[in-house]
């Protein structure tokens, strides 16, 4: 496009500004100014901008909100009767390779302060093992679960969401690996789009004189992806009828879930949300609710605090179907969301403080306080749209657990916190197979069991133990997701058997510290085992 006609558009938009400094800019400048501007819709921003001021009436949201029907629940610890038979039915689902994970992982962890994507955090467990390779880990053990069960050979494609800051490097990281044994075919990264940040007024903001201030387009801008790289279409050409969609900051996370899969399955629906109980009001997750008769997302920052802190008469929060950001598609469902809903769904606002070049003075600022919007969506904004919609509650402590923050003293959903929520869980899960920590004198580490009825055959084990205190530090112990997917077949390494933190159990075998074992496995300080 000649300059001239960009500029016609640009100030028909309302935007003639952001070509402000071009007769600075040298000649690969204009050039990279004048590529980035016509990737932009200036048209559809505006538009975009205005629908999103109009979602003010969002802001009144929370006094629409009613909690979510009995109906429409399922719960890991209520139904535990039915969980074999959710977990048969998604296992038996993804022994036919009809199942395929989708990860977003688009986000530019600022809260985290780090410059790479997140999953690729190492937050010090003692393999070091990456977000990333936890989750691929957790792809290959079930692939082989479900195939051990079956018989077949099955594959658990992997859609990975990435966005122009986190393209590349999670591309190369994933190639540096090995895309940590998976096969590359089944592993598909694609990017989402980006829109430009704007201030109050709807005015493009410059980062550089000759650059828009860009942001990722949320993480509903999947959808467009989806659309834009063809990805329903190759879901489609694998047979794939579910999908679990996730997040990536979620150490804990159960990817492709069987028992999620298996209770969406049979309530036959389109789709699905995990949730666990909200017990702190100020909690930063969603809540899923019920707003004029349609199921959605009220997300933190939309709830008022009187609404977050209002109570049932049990005495637990109203609205505490906490978000975990886990949820179920189906294929065709989403194919509907992509070709037909997409255009439908709103942006969200928030204000922030955006770095960007002063229009008289030509200098760059730095606000200490919001001077503009991004205006992202959300990817649960498609539930009212789902014939059937459903959700799962779980534990906290089984599958929650997000790295969001940085360390710091006291602090919340960091690096420590999902390194000690890992290790306690894996503590049980050798508590739950028989066996036992026991500390420099030989005394037993006491846990509190929770629950005690062990199926040695399902996924997960199913008893429970809590820390004593949540102050304790948990007892170190890392659980390779290549041996177990949720706590299963781990009678072998540990019944009987009293071990010293900390103790590692990889597909090489055990990693300890060992003294004074209660059967025939006897060892001496820091020694292996092969299986
Ligand atoms: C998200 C949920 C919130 C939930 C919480 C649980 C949304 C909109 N909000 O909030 O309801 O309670 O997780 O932890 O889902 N991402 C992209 N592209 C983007 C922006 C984000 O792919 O443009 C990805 C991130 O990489 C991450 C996920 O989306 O995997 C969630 O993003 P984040 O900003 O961490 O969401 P929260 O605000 O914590």
């Amino acid at each position: 496009m000649e300059p001239e006609a960009l500029r016609r558009g640009l100030e028909a938009a309302g935007q003639g500004h952001v070509l402000r400094f071009w007769a600075e800019l040298g000649g690969a400048g204009r050039r990279a100014l004048r590529e980035q501007l016509q990737g932009l819709d200036c048209g559809a921003l505006g538009a975009a901008f205005r629908r999103a001021g109009q979602g003010g009436a969002r802001l009144g949201l929370d006094t629409r909100m009613e909690p979510l029907p009995r109906a429409v629940l399922g719960s890991a610890t209520r139904d535990a009767e039915r969980l074999p038979a959710w977990e048969r039915q998604g296992l038996h689902q993804i022994s036919q390779s009809k199942v395929a994970v989708l990860l977003l992982a688009g986000g530019q962890g600022t809260r985290l302060g780090v410059s790479y994507p997140k999953g690729m955090y190492d937050v010090g467990l003692p393999s070091h093992k990456t977000l990333f390779q936890i989750q691929a880990e957790r792809i290959l053990k079930l692939q082989q679960l479900a195939e051990e069960q079956h018989g077949t050979e099955c594959v658990i494609p992997w859609y990975i969401m990435t966005s122009s800051r986190t393209m590349e490097s999670t591309k190369e990281f994933f190639l540096e690996h090995n895309y940590f044994g998976l096969k590359q075919e089944n592993v598909i990264i694609f990017q989402q789009g980006m829109l430009p940040a704007m201030d109050f007024d709807g005015k493009i903001l410059l980062e550089e004189k000759g650059k828009v201030s860009m942001a990722p387009d949320g993480n509903g801008g999947l959808y467009r992806a989806l659309g834009a790289h063809g990805i329903v279409e190759d879901m489609e050409r694998r047979g794939i009828w579910s999908i679990h969609m996730y997040c990536v900051d979620n150490i804990l996370v159960k990817v492709a879930d069987p028992r999620f899969i298996g209770f969406c399955l049979q309530k036959e629906a389109e789709c699905g949300a995990k949730v666990v109980e909200k017990t702190n009001p100020m909690e930063p997750v969603g809540v899923v609710c019920s707003v004029d008769g349609t199921y959605q997302v009220v997300e933190y920052s939309e709830i008022s605090l009187a609404t977050a802190q209002k109570r049932s008469p049990d005495g637990r929060l109203l609205f505490n179907a906490g978000n975990i950001a886990n949820h179920y598609l189906t294929v065709p469902f989403l194919r509907d969301v992509v070709n037909i809903y997409e255009p439908q769904l709103k942006h969200h606002v928030a204000q922030k403080k955006i770095p960007y070049v002063d229009l008289s003075s030509g200098q760059q600022v730095k606000p200490d306080k919001p001077n503009g919007i991004k205006m992202e969506k959300f990817v649960f904004d498609i539930f009212p749209f789902a014939k059937r919609f459903v959700v799962y509650e779980v534990l906290r402590e089984d599958e929650f657990s997000p790295l969001k923050n940085a360390d710091s003293q006291n602090g919340k959903d960091n690096p420590t916190t999902a390194r000690h929520a890992l290790m306690s869980l894996h503590h049980c899960w050798v508590l739950n197979a028989g066996g036992h920590f026991v500390d420099e004198n030989g005394t037993r580490i006491p846990a509190i069991p929770r629950m005690t009825r062990g199926r040695p055959d399902a996924i997960p084990a199913d008893a429970r133990c809590n820390l004593k205190d949540a102050n304790d530090l948990p007892v170190q112990c890392e659980i390779s997701p290549l041996v177990s997917y949720g706590g299963e077949g781990l009678e072998k390494y540990v019944e009987n058997k009293e071990f010293h933190a900390p103790l590692i159990i990889d597909e090489s075998g055990i990693h300890e510290r060992v003294k004074n074992c209660v059967d025939s496995f006897s060892g001496s300080q820091q020694a292996q085992h092969s299986l």
